[in-house]
């Protein structure tokens, strides 16, 4: 049975071990982490898998996932160099990292997969886009595919290189739509709504309308968008704003540059 080291268990890395636990991985899973969410900790020992255990006991891993703060990474990834004679596939999700990188700090023969996936995986509906070193074997490629794939869809890059693009528009993405939510209910309390009213109508509208588009993966989202605007309606009254220019799309199209430019920088 292969065996899988977790080190870091925040937001993103315990979501991604409730999808191994929920594949039936659970007795697999090893995790470091020194600040565990109580509940996640719970559910971790529930499946069999182990929280800290002593350096001794955390033997041969055949998958070790990297996923603490770019900013810690370079340590972590040093100090994982000690897992590398079980000769395990590393597996990165951290932000703006490379392969190279990645590759120098976990050793030139380290087999390396660097994966960017997004909050969603906490409920295995996430998207994930991977690239792996030329090290990483096809038996390596499987089970890196397998555990990333716990997350929802996964889709594999030849080159790396549009990683930092991806992280800019899925792996930041939840937050927009969060922010969207939040500014739908304001609107909604500026034009006369009861603030608890607002904001539950914001978040059934977003996610119900997220809900819609996945039962509908081959109906594409303009399609979606003018079979609900009536001509001369009260949608296109509001799609008109939004859709002039200087509207949405040049304000979106400013931030998922602004995030590509901070995913290359934590890079550098
Ligand atoms: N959150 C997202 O939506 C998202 C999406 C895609 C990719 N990512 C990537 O995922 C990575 C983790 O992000 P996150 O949002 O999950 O961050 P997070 O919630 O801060 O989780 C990182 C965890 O790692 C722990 N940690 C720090 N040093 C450690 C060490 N030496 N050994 C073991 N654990 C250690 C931290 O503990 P302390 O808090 O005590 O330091 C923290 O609990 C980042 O590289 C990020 O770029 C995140």
């Amino acid at each position: 049975m292969s065996s899988i080291l977790l080190i870091g268990a925040g937001r993103m890395g315990a979501a991604l071990a409730r999808g191994w636990i929920a594949q039936g991985r659970g007795p697999e899973i090893t995790v470091l982490e020194p600040s565990v969410d109580a509940g996640f900790a719970k559910a971790l020992k529930k499946a069999g898998g182990r929280l800290n255990p002593k350096a001794a006991l955390i033997g041969a891993p055949k998958a070790v996932v990297l996923a603490v703060k770019p900013q810690v990474l370079e340590s972590v990834a040093r100090e994982a160099v000690r897992f590398a004679g079980a000769k395990p596939v590393f597996i990165s999700i951290a932000a703006g990292i490379a392969l190279r990188k990645l590759g120098t700090w976990l050793g030139d023969r380290a087999a390396v997969v660097r994966a960017m996936p997004n909050l969603p995986a906490a409920l295995g509906a996430g998207a994930t886009v991977a690239a792996a070193n030329d090290r990483v074997t096809a038996a390596q490629r499987k089970l890196a595919g397998a555990l990333l794939s716990a997350a929802g869809a996964l889709e594999w890059l030849t080159d790396e290189s549009p990683i930092d693009a991806v992280t800019a528009v899925s792996g930041s993405g939840p937050a927009y739509v969060f922010l969207l939510v939040e500014t739908l209910a304001a609107a909604g309390i500026a034009a006369g709504l009861k603030p608890d009213l607002a904001m539950r109508l914001a978040r059934l509208t977003i996610a119900g309308s997220g809900a819609l588009m996945q039962s509908w993966p081959d109906r594409d989202a303009a399609t979606m968008r003018r079979d609900v605007t009536s001509p001369g309606g009260t949608t296109e009254a509001a799609l008109k704003v939004l859709m002039a220019p200087g509207g949405l799309a040049p304000l979106m199209a400013k931030a998922v540059k602004a995030a590509t430019k901070r995913a290359k920088e934590l890079g550098a």
